[in-house]
């Protein structure tokens, strides 16, 4: 293990491993979009926003729903992510909450699939969210986690692959460095793996859950595809942007490697679980007697 000088923030962005995340990690998450817009439902014609749309899967997902007469808009701080959803036919622009660039009551839906654990502070981005809603409109969140009576779910290849990597990556590198950086990308993403400081915070920003359910998601993952999704991650990219792209290209092929020689199966039999969140915004009607 080596001390290295810590970059600057720009590993956090996703622009360096876009092609892999489409590729690899939007595949894996395609479906809990595709849940998370069935269950938000954008009427026919709707105007929605999709946060931290990524590659742009759930705007893609919204477009299907919300017909010829729908509005749908990407929205992602990455502008190689942004380009990539632009593919989807869907309007894309380059931006982050909070400081969202639409006018207030913009949308009929929102959804950020996978995105308020990495906001830096979430009262803000979700206040922010909530303006550009409009009265009565609804909000749909995913996040990794489990609801209480979920049942357990059989994620032992996983556990062994990720042993593997941290084993060869912590010869080159000071994981519990690694692990703060990765913290700091995604303050919030292990809290909201609880539902109830889900629920928390979306009323203090004045928003009613409607509905919340546990899905789990299964796939296999060749050892290089299971790579290149960890790639992806804030760990990774914190350890390529330390290591520099060529001496973490040589780690890599080195995990592979290990991989093989410590028989983990291949494929990776991947579980992930997530939380699906719809709320609704305030209608705005003075309530009389
Ligand atoms: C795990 S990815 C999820 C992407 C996509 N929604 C999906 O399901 O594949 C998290 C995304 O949130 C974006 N993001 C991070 N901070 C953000 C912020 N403050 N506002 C909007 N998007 C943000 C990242 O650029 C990244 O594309």
């Amino acid at each position: 293990m080596s001390a290295a000088a810590r970059p600057d923030r720009g590993w956090r962005s996703y622009d360096a491993v876009a092609d892999a995340y489409v590729r690899v990690s939007a595949a894996c998450h395609r479906q809990l979009a595709c849940d998370l817009v069935a269950a938000v439902a954008p009427p026919f014609g709707a105007r929605v926003l999709d946060l931290g749309a990524g590659s742009g899967i759930a705007a893609a997902a919204a477009l299907d729903a919300t017909g010829a007469g729908g509005h749908v808009v990407a929205l992602d701080p990455s502008a190689v992510l942004v380009a990539h959803a632009r593919a989807h036919h869907v309007d894309a622009v380059a931006g982050a909450a909070p400081g969202l660039p639409f006018r207030d009551r913009a949308f009929d839906v929102a959804v950020a699939s996978l995105v308020i654990g990495h906001f830096d502070a979430y009262q803000p981005a979700l206040a922010d969210l909530v303006r550009v809603l409009r009265p009565g409109g609804r909000l749909g969140l995913t996040t990794w986690g489990r609801l209480d009576d979920a049942p357990p779910i059989d994620d032992a290849d996983e556990r062994a692959a990720h042993a593997t990597w941290d084993a060869v990556v912590g010869e080159y590198i000071d994981l519990d460095a690694v692990d703060e950086a990765a913290a700091e990308a995604l303050p919030w993403e292990e809290w909201f793996g609880d539902p109830a400081r889900i629920r928390l915070a979306l009323a203090e920003v004045g928003l009613r859950v409607v509905d919340m359910f546990g899905r789990a998601y299964r796939y296999p993952l060749g050892h290089a595809e299971w790579l290149q999704r960890v790639a992806t991650g804030a760990r990774a990219r914190y350890v390529r942007a330390t290591l520099g792209a060529a001496r973490f290209a040589a780690v890599e092929a080195e995990v592979l490697a290990t991989l093989d020689a410590r028989a983990i199966p291949d494929p990776v039999r991947c579980a992930d679980e997530a939380i699906v969140t719809i709320a609704a915004a305030p209608t705005g009607r003075v309530m009389t007697r």
